[in-house]
């Protein structure tokens, strides 16, 4: 079975209801060994991670990003499609819309960032991200929105190491410096994704304002309730999109780093 497209399933996309021949396989890496779904939609081999586990046992802080990228470059992906549930740093941003990422701005602080240590063992590289998220893969997810679908095209993800969520102040930055929305994980996978030559997407889903835009506190249950709702959504939005990637990539993610 040929996988050349994965999905990163982040919170409340746990499971993905529309795969036949569902299985779940183990795939050992250097960083740790990774469980994933592999399984077809039509005849398309797809790979499913649930970013934070089935159960959302694992935080963002501490999953094990280098592990799950790594696997999916050893199993043969080529493209990755991840969604994150995001805050909304704008008030013209409800919840319920969904933002087909461009940027990113990384406030991460004590994870991982990269398989190039440097020393003896690895060399030392400076990937490019002029364009961190594949082009040619967001142009094919925003022609295949169906008509009415919220997906707007283009939007600053600020990155936060989490897993509490921000103070009011942190908002008011992130807006100033240009942030349009805030989750915790898309950087990381883009960054990684990118070392590796993989293409990568994240489809950024509003669940909730972010704190201090409105008067009321966050909750996890708000986030994933709407997430939730939006799961219907989502599935139309992906298998539209799934078809359109069957041929080889057209961008150059793949020759990110020139000794891949
Ligand atoms: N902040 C950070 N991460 C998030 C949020 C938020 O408001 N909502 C969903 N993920």
């Amino acid at each position: 079975m040929e996988i050349k497209i994965a999905i990163i399933g982040g919170t409340g996309v746990y499971d993905l209801d529309f795969l036949t021949e569902k299985k779940t396989i183990t795939v050992a890496t250097p960083y740790g060994v990774v469980s994933l779904e592999t399984g077809f939609y039509q005849d398309i081999g797809i790979a499913f991670l649930a970013r934070h586990g089935h159960d959302h046992s694992i935080p963002p802080h501490r999953i094990n990003y280098r592990a799950n990228i790594w696997a999916l470059k050893e199993l043969g992906v080529q493209r990755v499609l991840g969604t994150a549930a995001v805050g909304s740093l704008r008030r013209d941003l409800s919840p319920g819309q969904q933002v087909l990422v461009d940027q990113f701005l990384d406030f991460t602080k004590q994870r991982p960032l990269t398989f190039f240590e440097g020393g003896k063992s690895s060399p030392v590289v400076h990937t490019d991200l002029t364009e961190p998220y594949c082009p040619e893969l967001r142009r094919f997810l925003l022609e295949s929105a169906p008509a009415g679908y919220s997906l707007h095209d283009g939007g600053v993800y600020v990155c936060t190491e989490g897993p509490r969520f921000e103070t009011p102040a942190e908002i008011r930055f992130y807006a100033q410096v240009g942030g349009d929305v805030v989750g915790m994980t898309s950087a990381t996978e883009a960054i990684l994704a990118r070392e590796l030559g993989l293409c990568y997407a994240t489809i950024a889903i509003v669940t909730n304002y972010a704190a201090g835009l409105y008067a009321k506190p966050l909750s996890q249950d708000e986030v994933i309730a709407s997430q939730l709702a939006n799961t219907q959504n989502l599935w139309l939005l992906l298998q539209n999109t799934l078809p359109r990637l069957r041929g080889e990539p057209g961008c150059r993610c793949r020759q990110a780093n020139t000794f891949l």
